[in-house]
């Protein structure tokens, strides 16, 4: 990465404005899933190590410039210092007066955490005066949050206007080191397994994965749409039918490149979705009346062995409705294989992360990444303007 990391800053005694992602999923105020306060953890402890005032800023869930208490980060606050074995101010505002004496006053080696970003509007559409006040006081800006990188806001894109040196953290720099090697120098064979609702979701993903892997594994329910657009009987499976000419163009580009596009040979059908009525494995055509809800034994068969012989993959979106226990077998299946391969694995996006962890294998994949939208985007080859926004390394 041509970019300033936070290895490169001195750090003693400077305050450091650091943006991580803790937009974690709270309930009734306790914070059930805290990935990605860990994840930053080598980022802040490093620079309390070197004698940082660190400022840190993060959004939390969608308030749309209102102050709602329920996202509040003021609970991340409280779970941070019992992660980090010492106490982080938390700060109500994120600009002003209350801010600048907090700062002002801190020493160095301590930790302060702003109120949720997007309780102001002017975040979230990159206001330069709001930028400007985030700086306010601050001497070097820090990125670590990569799930955000794809936002061009005011605390990942504009701030950087009003700071000379904006450097990534190490969450950061890992996550485009693992992203980033797999597109451009993957070990091969390189396989990709994408799931998920829509075709439409990944369509730039598919567009782009096209070019680079050898191997493309479709499940979940897009599946069912690439199966139409071959003519097949899909049930009453979910499907795009806008989106069939695009599957049909995916699937003629796919082959033109000789990459092996495979979609189910086989799947679980039921009569509903919530897993209370009869289901069943059905070969390729779904009959009338039936929806598709996983991949079937023959296509996990199928999958498996390509997963085993892969040197590079990347999992992105479920291969099943695996949240109904018992459609659930072929994300767990596939999921166990990605992490018994002895290849390098990366795992992006919310649900194949949470069924990573449901399977009980994520200890066993090389990178799990805390970007959904970031990650899908990096995927598509698109710029992240957070990144983009950082300091060129000399
Ligand atoms: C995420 O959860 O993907 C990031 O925190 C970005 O959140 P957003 O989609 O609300 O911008």
């Amino acid at each position: 990465m041509n970019k300033l990391t936070i290895r490169d800053l001195d750090l003693k005694g400077k305050r450091v404005f650091l943006r991580v992602d803790f937009n974690v999923p709270i309930q009734e105020g306790r914070i059930t899933d805290d990935t990605r306060i860990r994840e930053s953890l080598p980022t802040l402890t490093y620079a309390v190590d070197h004698g940082a005032i660190v400022v840190l800023a993060s959004h939390l869930g969608r308030p749309k410039g209102e102050r709602k208490p329920e996202f509040s980060l003021q609970p991340v606050a409280e779970h941070l210092s019992n992660l980090l074995g010492k106490p982080v101010d938390f700060v109500s505002e994120c600009i002003g007066e209350l801010v600048q004496t907090a700062v002002r006053s801190a020493t160095p080696g301590s930790v302060l955490l702003l109120e949720n970003l997007r309780f102001h509007k002017a975040e979230e559409k990159n206001d330069p005066d709001f930028a400007r006040q985030l700086a306010e006081g601050i001497d070097l800006y820090v990125n670590d949050a990569f799930g955000s990188s794809h936002r061009a806001h005011a605390s990942t894109e504009g701030i950087t206007r009003h700071i000379k040196t904006c450097a990534a953290g190490l969450l950061m720099e890992k996550e485009l080191a693992y992203l980033g090697k797999a597109l451009t120098q993957p070990d091969r064979p390189f396989t990709a397994i994408l799931g998920g609702a829509k075709v439409s979701d990944k369509i730039e993903v598919i567009e782009n994965l096209i070019k680079i892997v050898d191997h493309l594994l479709i499940g979940g329910a897009m599946a069912y749409t690439f199966l139409k657009s071959q003519g097949r009987r899909i049930g009453i499976s979910l499907c795009e039918d806008d989106k069939l000419e695009l599957a049909t163009r995916l699937l003629a580009a796919a082959g033109a490149r000789s990459v092996r596009l495979q979609v189910p040979q086989d799947h679980v059908a039921s009569l509903s979705l919530d897993g209370k009525q009869e289901s069943n494995v059905v070969p390729v055509d779904i009959p009338d009346g039936w929806i598709g809800v996983d991949i079937g034994p023959q296509t996990i068969l199928a999958y498996r062995q390509v997963v085993q012989g892969s040197r590079t993959i990347l999992w992105n979106g479920p291969m099943g409705v695996f949240e109904v226990e018992p459609f659930a077998r072929g994300t767990m299946d596939i999921a166990r294989a990605v992490a018994e391969a002895k290849a390098t694995s990366i795992v992006g996006g919310g649900d194949s992360v949470a069924a990573i962890h449901q399977s009980g294998v994520s200890h066993k994949i090389t990178h799990i990444s805390t970007g959904g939208g970031a990650s899908l985007e990096f995927l598509s080859g698109k710029t992240l303007p957070g990144v983009a926004a950082l300091t060129d390394k000399l």
